[in-house]
């Protein structure tokens, strides 16, 4: 896989980032919004992102989708973002949602956020993808 040695051979975490970001946004046009986010103490914080400017920057960890995802240590797949109460809106046409853990020696460093305007769009094949490229990302 091209992409695997392009993250792995990055000088560092921020070039691999971006270098999975654009891959991804590349892949599938039912992705529309693919960006990382960086854990920082108790905050996560947009490094590097393709798609409509988002509000949520910096998002806590007890917030979100993307919160629950780090206090589980695991992916979370929401089909239906309307019908999941930890929704933070990003835009009006994200219809679901894929955020996927970046770990570091077991420990969550961060992780890969997927919005799509299709619903349902995220399935088992799109979770061992970007698991596979969290793991990658988690090695610089
Ligand atoms: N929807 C995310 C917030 C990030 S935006 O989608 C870019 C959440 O609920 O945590």
């Amino acid at each position: 896989m091209k992409i695997e040695k392009e993250i792995l051979n990055s000088p560092n975490l921020d070039v691999a980032c971006e270098k999975a970001v654009s891959y991804l946004k590349n892949l599938h046009q039912r992705y529309s919004w693919v960006g990382i986010y960086l854990l920082e103490g108790n905050m996560l914080s947009l490094k590097t992102y393709i798609g409509r400017p988002t509000p949520h920057n910096k998002i806590p960890i007890d917030k979100g989708i993307c919160g629950a995802a780090v206090r589980e240590n695991q992916t979370i797949i929401v089909p239906d973002v309307k019908s999941d109460p930890r929704y933070l809106a990003c835009s009006i046409e994200t219809q679901s949602e894929i955020v996927v853990p970046i770990r570091k020696r077991g420990k969550v460093v961060g992780e890969i956020d997927i919005d799509s305007g299709y619903p349902d769009a995220f399935k088992a094949e799109d979770r061992a993808l970007l698991e596979k490229i969290a793991e990658l990302l988690g090695k610089k």
